[in-house]
């Protein structure tokens, strides 16, 4: 292959590494109207399932970071004790579709959407039982996150009262 064509191929190779590069670095740089930056939450695609849910619209699973999964096996919040500071958890959304190649009728996960992301930091949000909310909307035809606008720092307190008792989490660390 003449020098050139070699010297081009590299180049679009650095070109679309520098591309995802570019995109990777994008969605971290994101911070929601409360002022949670998604970077705290930076490694949530790898991090362990708590749960998982759905509604006929959308499928969801449930992941902790590691304080968060730690805090749920030694019995948080089961046991009366919060959750400690630092920990975060992340409920990632789908839209569903059925399975073109399963044997039987299953929805599988089509297009991801959303990732609703709370932290514990109870400095930051006394007013908010210690926890930060925040939602990052997903746009599949541009690749592209963006910080939800009407997701102020408190945005589900109202709602994650109802299970004041569980440090305003639903979902318990299912069995497997
Ligand atoms: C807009 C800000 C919000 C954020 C960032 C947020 C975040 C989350 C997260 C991370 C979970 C999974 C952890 C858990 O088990 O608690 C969750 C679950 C849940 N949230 Fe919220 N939430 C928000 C608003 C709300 C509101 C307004 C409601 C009530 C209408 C609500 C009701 C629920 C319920 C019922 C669950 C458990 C069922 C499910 O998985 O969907 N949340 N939320």
């Amino acid at each position: 292959m003449r020098l050139n064509s070699k010297l081009a191929a590299a180049m679009a190779v650095l070109a679309a590494l520098g591309g995802v590069a570019a995109y990777a670095q994008e969605k971290y740089t994101l911070i929601s109207p409360g002022g949670i930056a998604f970077s705290d939450f930076k490694g949530y695609e790898d991090w362990a399932m708590v749960s998982s849910a759905r509604t006929d619209e959308v499928l969801k699973v449930i992941v902790g970071n590691p304080a968060m999964i730690k805090a749920f096996k030694a019995g948080v919040p089961g046991d009366g004790r919060a959750f400690p500071e630092g920990s975060r958890i992340v409920k990632l959304q789908w839209k569903p579709k059925k399975s073109a190649e399963a044997q039987f009728p299953v929805d599988v996960p089509d297009v991801f959407t959303q990732a609703f992301v709370m932290e514990k930091d109870s400095k930051r949000f006394p007013k908010s039982g210690g926890w930060g909310y925040a939602v990052f909307n997903y746009d599949a035809a541009t690749n592209k996150f963006t910080a939800d606008a009407s997701s102020p720092a408190d945005c589900g307190f109202a709602c994650h009262t109802v299970v004041k008792a569980k440090d305003y989490i639903f979902h318990p660390y299912e069995k497997r």
